[in-house]
């Protein structure tokens, strides 16, 4: 029940159920660590206002249609909204776009030096990814965590319910200080190592068993750990949101 093992059930759960995801793949469909960092990001953006199962598709379209970020830098507007059409939100998709002619302009190696797989060198310095349109704390997180192994936390709504019932949160954690105790809650369970697939893990639990209503808590792997489990309280953490 200590966090080292919340920890490694948590990996160990992660390593035998997660969901085969194109954007946990290469190009060339192979499952590499770290991932590619211009893959999660296009994903992580997509996902953060629809659900996996309606951005598979699109993803796969989008990266096929512009596998890298030199692509989507050098590809004019009209034909990147369009690939976003559907999605909604298209903000996202001009953020995007002029995130990657900022990363073509000033952050990327030259062929010489990154060779062949030049414009697929998208930097690991948190602080430039900061300074892009369209990053904040979420995309931070997902993709330096995911593609360059650093130990970032991330919160969105499947990790922010698994957080909020381990640890047994009973105010509104999408709210005011609740927001600052579950960023805080994020960045404490976090390890050292495998930041990326430990962030994941808790998205993919919330997302396949520490579902809004009626948990599968007796196929949860940390329902040891989970404080809603031992008090009976998964209905209410965390609490309805306010209409
Ligand atoms: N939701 C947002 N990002 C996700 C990811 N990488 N895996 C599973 N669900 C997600």
């Amino acid at each position: 029940r200590t966090l080292a093992g919340l920890r490694t059930k948590l990996l160990n759960w992660f390593d035998a159920h997660q969901r085969d995801l194109p954007w946990r793949r290469d190009a060339a469909g192979q499952l590499t660590a770290p991932r590619d960092a211009y893959r999660v990001w296009v994903s992580e953006v997509m996902l953060q206002q629809t659900t996996v199962a309606a951005v598979v598709p699109y993803f796969e379209r989008f990266m096929a249609a512009l596998p890298n970020v030199r692509a989507l830098a050098e590809a004019d507007e009209q034909r990147v909204l369009k690939l976003w059409e559907g999605l909604g939100y298209y903000r996202r998709a001009r953020h995007l776009h002029a995130a990657a002619k900022e990363l073509v302009a000033n952050h990327l190696p030259t062929s010489e030096k990154g060779g062949a797989d030049a414009d697929h060198q998208l930097p690991d310095d948190p602080v430039v990814w900061e300074s892009l349109p369209g990053v904040g704390r979420y995309i931070l997180g997902a993709v330096l965590s995911q593609a360059f192994d650093r130990s970032l936390p991330i919160v969105e709504a499947n990790s922010l319910r698994v957080l909020a019932r381990i640890f047994g949160y009973r105010k509104d954690p999408r709210e005011g200080e609740g927001k600052v105790w579950v960023w805080g809650a994020a960045e404490a369970v976090l390890p050292q190592k495998r930041a990326g697939d430990f962030n994941q893990s808790l998205m993919e639990l919330g997302a396949l068993i520490c579902t809004p209503t009626a948990p599968a808590c007796d196929t949860c792997p940390v329902s040891a750990n989970c404080i809603a489990n031992r008090d009976s309280l998964q209905d209410v953490i965390p609490p309805k949101k306010k209409p």
